[in-house]
């Protein structure tokens, strides 16, 4: 159930938001708003070491010698909390390797760290999710 109420802003704030909120394609003030609480909601879940889902992708050079064995062996130390890995041969060169990952914060956290800290990997991203039922 919808439930309204009335927020007080400051002018050059409320600007600002209308500004992101265009620029991101909100059709709506309240739409912007919801979507920041959940994604605070998120963060807050982040922080209390709930259970959550994250993606961790890594861009790295296939040739780098050993790199792939190096990630292949941290997914298998932690294949407890991994869904589903997709490998993608971007170009001669380079490869995209997505990883989903679902458990405690701290564990997901851990094992994105581990493979976004190893030689070789040229981008590596961690995008931090909530199973959170009841936020949406
Ligand atoms: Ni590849």
């Amino acid at each position: 159930m919808l439930k309204r109420f009335t927020i007080s802003l400051e002018e050059d704030l409320l600007v600002k938001f209308d500004k992101y909120s265009d620029q991101h394609g909100y059709g709506n003030r309240s739409e912007a708003i919801r979507d920041l609480i959940r994604k605070s909601l998120v963060k807050e879940e982040w922080k209390s070491d709930n259970l959550v889902i994250g993606v961790v992708s890594l861009v790295y050079d296939h040739h780098k010698s050993q790199l792939q064995e190096k990630i292949t062996e941290v997914q298998h130390k932690y294949y407890e909390i991994i869904t589903s890995t997709t490998h993608i041969h971007m170009d001669h060169d380079n490869c995209l390797e997505v990883t989903i990952v679902k458990g405690k914060a701290s564990q997901v956290q851990k094992m994105a760290g581990a493979l976004m800290t190893l030689r070789g990997v040229k981008d590596g991203n961690l995008t931090m999710s909530s199973t959170g039922g009841d936020l949406y």
